[in-house]
Parts: structure tokens; C-alpha cells; sequence
């Protein structure tokens, strides 16, 4: 496992990190959070723990979905610098707990009563063997649509209940000139947004098979051709520079009303409220269409290493201010999340927060709760990141038809396994 873990060191060691020497009154912490929206969302924790006297080491990895800051995390923990903690989507902390290298956090977690409180979901990935060894910090959800309030008025558009309504949807704002759909694309992006695909063309029974327990013969099925032809046609609308572009560049074309619509995960939220747009007057927040009563979700998790005695302090400090109830409420409105707690009142959040406070307890209750793929919920990274690499392949041609495209992805899976 470690030697897994810490393949490609040599080419991540050429990111340049000073051996700090970490201070025992000081929490470092590699993240992605660099858009924004997302350093808002920071700034609410570092304000927390410098009210308790504790100092912020930033270690930001620019690159929305994390590939980027994974790869110069795994060159500090092979070099032996352990932060404090990292920005971790789910299997990635089982990975590194596997490796042996995180904390033990379970006795903060006794007396703060994680257990009773973090939905059994992000338990999955936050306790390893019995012991707790990251703080989740949020729940997001990946199948929405983000549409300006403005454009849909001139088109005179309404939401979209199903996929064959969005397509007429996307057809109108085109008729009308503006960019029907805003896409940024690099492969995590084009395949969190085929997540929803997914779900919207099979159904929730259909999403789970394929898209978690990976079953060969959901994942090569019509309906994964169906999903894959579906994606074709959603990426008809998009502008022709869409190549590379970082996922809050297409958000800001939709808050600046050049494009209708992104399907994006709710951190695209925080991209409008830092822009102090609001739901309903500015823009509107719908379920990807076909997808109501269904949650794919992501949860941040800060995973904590197993740092030196004298910085344990700093650590549980951290992890404490995380899974405070103050501290979940204030964070999750500024990212566009919503609570990893079930006792967090919605009082704060803005109408797309109460809708996804909501929508996750139904969906959970009803056993419609299922991981992202695309963000680290469905299956180890290996895997993931073999699925973002077909379906990337996909959308800009070099897989060229839905066929080929799942005997790719069954084969690319097979291989990661
Ligand atoms: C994370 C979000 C983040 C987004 C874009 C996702 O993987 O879960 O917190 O805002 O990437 O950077």
C-alpha cells in the first residue's frame, strides 16, 4: 500500500515546499481551496482557531477537484513533513489510513460525541479501524444545475424536470445567442458532471451499480451507452474555448449572465455568494434534471496525521473547531455546503442551502444517498481517476463513440482495480 501511496514522489517532490518546521502553536493545512468562494469559506476557520490563539500555515495546491494537491501531499508525507492535516475526499483517507500514517482522534471525538452526530456516510471514511482519523467538514452534492435568473427570464425558461427538457432548454438559450451551457474542460469536471448523467439517464438503482459497486455488466450496459450519448449531446452546447478552463471561470460566465447554466457541484455556490448573488433573485439552484430525491454526494474531510507529541495540541484543536456546531453553520453557508452534522439548524442558510439541508436528509432516510465517483465517494482513486480519464477522452474526441466509450471504461476499471 504505501509503495501505491507514494508512486509518482519523485515527480511530486518537484513542487516546492520549504521543510518548514512545523510550530506547536500552529495548524498547517493542504488544501485546494483557492478560488473565491473557497478561500471565504477558510477564512472562517483560520479566523476560529486564531481566536484561540493558534497560528495558520497555508499549504494551497491550486487545481479544482484536488489531483494537484494530492500529488504534493503524497511528496510530503514520503519526505516525513506531515501537516497537520489535508483536504482528503473520502477512499484517499482510507488510503492513507491504511498506510498507517494518520492520527488518532477518537478521544475528542468521544467527548464531542462525533459518533451521535456525523451521518453514518462520511463515518465510512472518516473512521479507520475503529479509530477516527479525519474531521469531515462538510457535505456537498454534485447533481445540480446553477442557472443565471436573468438569462432564464429573457428566454422565458422554466426548470427542467427531465433531460429531454433541459436539451429544449439549452436549445432556447442558444436560439437566443448566449452560451447555453458553461463547462470547464479538465477531466474532473467533465466527469462530475456525467455523474448526474449518469444518475439521470438509469436511475438511482442504476447509478449505485455501475457508479459504486461497479458491476461489469451495468457499467457496459445500454443505459452506460444511453448516459455516454446523453453527455455528447450536453457537450454540444458548450462554447468552443472550453478546453482547460478552471471550474469558477465557468461559474463566473454563468454569474455574469454570458452563459444560462453549469451543472456543477454546490461549491459553485460559493462562487455566487461571494459574488452577493441570491438564490431566486439571481440565480436559481435545481436538481439536475431527473435526479430530484437522489443526493451524489462529497464530503471535504481534513485528514490528521499522525504529527510529533507536540503538535497534537494544534491538531485537536482543529478538529474540535471543525465539528462545532457554530463553526458548520458559518463555514457551509460562505462554501455552498451543507452540514456534516444532523443537529445543525438551517436558520442560516440561504434557500439552495435549505433545499440541500433538506434533500440530503430524504435522501439518506430513503436510501437515495450515493457517492460521487468523479469526487472520491464511489470507488479508490485509482479507479476514479480511470473513469475521469474516459470520460474526458470522450468529450473531446479521442473515444468517439458511446460503444467504445464503456468497452474503455469497463477495461480502464478493470485495469485500476
Ligand atoms: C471539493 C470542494 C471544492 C471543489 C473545487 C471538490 O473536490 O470537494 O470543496 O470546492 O473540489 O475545488
Amino acid at each position: 500500500m504505501l509503495r501505491k501511496l507514494f508512486i509518482g514522489t519523485a515527480l511530486a517532490t518537484s513542487f516546492a515546499f520549504s521543510a518548514h518546521a512545523a510550530d506547536v502553536k500552529e495548524v498547517q493545512m493542504l488544501h485546494w481551496w483557492t478560488s473565491g468562494g473557497e478561500a471565504a469559506a477558510l477564512n472562517v476557520l483560520k479566523q476560529d482557531l486564531a481566536k484561540e490563539g493558534y497560528a495558520w500555515k497555508d499549504v494551497p495546491v491550486a487545481g479544482g477537484g484536488g489531483d494537484a494537491a494530492m500529488t504534493a501531499l503524497k511528496a510530503m508525507v514520503a519526505a516525513g513533513n506531515y501537516p497537520t492535516a489535508s483536504q482528503m475526499l473520502g477512499y484517499t483517507v482510507l488510503d492513507y489510513a491504511a498506510a498507517g500514517v494518520m492520527g488518532d482522534l477518537t478521544e475528542t471525538a468521544k467527548k464531542e460525541g462525533w459518533d451521535k452526530s456525523v451521518p453514518a456516510a462520511l463515518q465510512k471514511f472518516s473512521v479507520y479501524d475503529g479509530k477516527w482519523v479525519a474531521a469531515p467538514v462538510n457535505v456537498h452534492s454534485v447533481n445540480w444545475l446553477w442557472i443565471n435568473k436573468a438569462v432564464m427570464d429573457k428566454i422565458g425558461g422554466t426548470e427542467p424536470k427531465t433531460f429531454d427538457d433541459f436539451v429544449a432548454l439549452l436549445d432556447k438559450a442558444k436560439a437566443a445567442g448566449v452560451i447555453p451551457l458553461a463547462l470547464g474542460g479538465q477531466n474532473w469536471q467533465e466527469a462530475t458532471m456525467f455523474d448526474s448523467v449518469v444518475l439521470s439517464t438509469g436511475g438511482p438503482e442504476f447509478y449505485k451499480k455501475a457508479m459504486n459497486d461497479l458491476d461489469e455488466e451495468s457499467l457496459k450496459s445500454d443505459t452506460m451507452k444511453k448516459s455516454f450519448d446523453n453527455l455528447a449531446k450536453l457537450v454540444t452546447y458548450v462554447d468552443p474555448n472550453f478546453s482547460g478552463r478552471d471550474w469558477n471561470l465557468a461559474t463566473a460566465m454563468v454569474i455574469k449572465g454570458d452563459a444560462l447554466v453549469q451543472v456543477m457541484g454546490d461549491w459553485a455556490k460559493g462562487e455566487f455568494h461571494a459574488a452577493n448573488k441570491t438564490p431566486g433573485t439571481d440565480f436559481l439552484c435545481y436538481r439536475f434534471p431527473g435526479t430530484d430525491g437522489s443526493v451524489i454526494y462529497n464530503s471535504d474531510m481534513f485528514g490528521m496525521f499522525n504529527v510529533p507529541d507536540d503538535r497534537k495540541a494544534a491538531q485537536v484543536a482543529l478538529a474540535t473547531a471543525t465539528l462545532s456546531k457554530s463553526f458548520q453553520s458559518a463555514f457551509n453557508v460562505v462554501k455552498g455546503s451543507v452540514p456534516a452534522r444532523t443537529d445543525v439548524p438551517d436558520t442560516d442558510f440561504d434557500a439552495c442551502g435549505k433545499k440541500g439541508i433538506a434533500d440530503l436528509k430524504k435522501a439518506n432516510e430513503g436510501g437515495t444517498l450515493f457517492g460521487s465517483l468523479a469526487q472520491g465517494y464511489g470507488a479508490p482513486p485509482a479507479v476514479a481517476n480511470a473513469y475521469k480519464d474516459v470520460v474526458s477522452k470522450f468529450v473531446h474526441g479521442q473515444i468517439k463513440t458511446s460503444d467504445e466509450a464503456v468497452t474503455e471504461l469497463v477495461k480502464a476499471i478493470d485495469d485500476a482495480k
